[in-house]
């Protein structure tokens, strides 16, 4: 069990600087152990020395981001991983190094004749480039996010700079790697992540070693092709480590990074193409959703991969009674008439349950399968309540009726992706229910929406921002007025013809000789026939209303 939960709250606040200082000294001392074997410097206190800048440095650089950097907030899992990825790296900096030393010391053996007998005469430090510094702040920032990259890559930096006295390029140059690096794997769409991050850190590994030829005013061309050479090469190994770790890193730790994410995005996956068979209509919103909350996800800055590959997965426990929704049903046909209300309503509530039974059996990640339960939180299914409450009233029994039987289990949305989700949920379905989708329309429904959320208390554990709120219904509205838009396209020619039809009928009908006559016919006609048109359109905006009313009803919106 986690430390932090089995603390009180005050005990918490008072360990929480005690366990990263600690983890700190860890960090401070096993570079020491591994790295001061490359150091002239042996005696005690030169070594607790050093220790002791490392591990005070280490402890203010987390201090300073956990009051500066509002999504840096490390568990102790987080800290852990961070300090054994930090010692990871370190112990592969040293093998880097030591392998350096060797192929110069072999070289130097060697009787080169000619252009290669400038190889003799590289320094170390021109190698050093080759050695993947940025892979740790690639991995941190694909497991953990991009704030605990920017403190690793300071971190890093502070130890590279202590033990390689030699070279004071380096520690700006790991920086500048990590960071790169670590932007370049920002926005995940494909494997060739990795590559683009790759070019990038070797694009700015080539720049620094290139820049350290011309400070040591050395500028041969054997330095040059060293320069771009161990750029290449570093460039690559950064590619290759954070690729075989990644999956190390995920597995031990329980982090999921985007790439991750993607491979179960794709539409091929078993309880997808199960969901596609057994309930379409479910298949079908889920996919809508997909894409509204991607859209809002990347307006607010949340994880857009994370964001629509929950959408995909959100109603997978409709698979199991896949008639029993709305959106899956046949007009007229609706099997929750035969049930009573409290057994509708238990129904409803059971593809939460068999949504998260079926992920987990898929091995779908925790972070996935949080979702499901998030979508709904709390809220209450108003329509069976309510109906439930008019069947009590009417056979006048005094108990009222449970309204916790009429609850999702929860929890409410406990981040910003789950609180879009449970946003996109609502508004899709409603917005199929609403018959003449004009743009005004649906930015009505999706403000009424959004607001009744909001004030349900159901967005209270997320932290979406009003503003953030307001990005969001701008999204929505832009997302859904492109999909209906097309439907209003299709009906409206279709419609035209039949006018056209009508007139041209109209006219070979008309054989009157009198062309007074004719005229004054065809304006009662066409009169009479806009009266009636009228009238129908009214009648049929009326039905559409209640139909609406009804539907929303149903969906617990009006
Ligand atoms: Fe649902
Ligand atoms: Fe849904």
């Amino acid at each position: 069990m986690e430390l932090r939960s089995i603390l009180p709250e005050n005990e918490k606040s008072i360990l929480k600087p005690l366990y990263s200082f600690a983890l700190s000294v860890i960090g401070a001392v096993s570079s020491e152990l591994i790295l001061s074997n490359f150091l002239d410097a042996h005696a005690i206190t030169t070594s607790l020395g050093r220790v002791s800048v490392i591990a005070i440095a280490l402890f203010v650089v987390h201090r300073f981001a956990l009051e500066s950097l509002h999504s840096y907030r490390p568990k102790l899992k987080d800290l852990l991983t961070l300090t054994a990825i930090l010692v990871g790296t370190v112990a592969m900096v040293a093998l880097g190094k030591l392998v350096c030393l060797s192929m110069l010391s072999y070289v130097k053996t060697l009787h080169l004749t000619g252009f290669m007998s400038y190889a003799q005469d590289i320094e170390p430090q021109a190698l050093y480039y080759a050695i993947p510094f940025a892979a740790g702040g690639i991995l941190v920032q694909a497991a953990m996010g991009i704030e605990f990259a920017l403190v690793f890559g300071v971190g890093l930096s502070l130890i590279v700079g202590v033990y390689f006295p030699e070279d004071l390029v380096l520690p700006a140059f790991v920086i500048a790697t990590t960071y790169i690096g670590s932007l370049g794997m920002l926005k995940v769409r494909s494997r060739s992540a990795y590559i683009k991050a790759a070019v990038s850190v070797g694009i700015v590994t080539g720049l620094f070693a290139l820049a350290r030829v011309a400070v040591h005013a050395d500028n041969s061309l054997f330095n040059l092709l060293v320069g771009l050479g161990t750029a290449a090469i570093g460039g690559l190994l950064c590619s290759f480590v954070v690729s075989g770790i990644a999956p190390v890193v995920e597995h031990l730790g329980g982090y999921v990074t985007d790439m991750t994410l993607l491979e179960i995005a794709t539409l091929d996956h078993p309880l997808l193409k199960q969901l596609s068979i057994q309930a379409p209509g479910t298949w079908n919103h889920s996919m809508v959703m997909g894409m509204m909350v991607e859209s809002a996800a990347q307006a607010i800055g949340a994880n857009t991969i994370l964001g629509r590959v929950s959408c995909y997965y959100h109603d997978i426990g409709k698979v199991k009674n896949p008639l029993y929704f709305v959106e899956n049903q046949v007009r007229g046909e609706n099997r929750h008439d035969k049930l009573s209300p409290s057994m509708s309503a238990l129904i409803i509530k059971s593809h939460v349950k068999d949504g998260i039974k079926m992920a987990q059996e898929h091995k779908l990640p925790v972070i996935v399968v949080d979702m499901i339960p998030q979508h709904h939180g709390t809220a209450l299914i108003e329509y069976f309540f309510d109906k439930a409450c008019k069947e009590a009233e009417d056979a006048k029994l005094g108990d009222a009726v449970d309204k916790n039987l009429y609850r999702y289990p929860g929890p409410k949305p406990q981040t910003k992706e789950g609180g879009i989700i449970m946003l996109a949920d609502g508004i899709e379905a409603a917005s199929r229910t609403i018959s003449d989708p004009t743009h005004d329309r649906i930015q009505g429904l999706v403000q009424k929406m959004i607001n009744k959320v909001f004030s349900s208390g159901e967005l209270d554990e997320c932290e979406l921002t009003l503003r953030e709120l307001h990005e969001i219904a701008k999204c929505f509205t832009r997302v859904l007025s492109g999909i209906y838009h097309q439907r209003i396209s299709y009906t409206e020619p279709a419609e035209k013809m039949n006018e056209k039809e009508e007139s041209s009928n109209q006219s070979k009908q008309e054989t009157s000789p009198k062309e007074e006559g004719r005229q004054a016919d065809q304006k009662n006609r066409v009169e009479s026939s806009a009266t009636t048109k009228k009238e129908n359109a009214e009648a049929q905006a009326k039905r559409d209303e209640d139909d609406d009313g009804e539907d929303l009803k149903r969906l617990g919106i009006s």
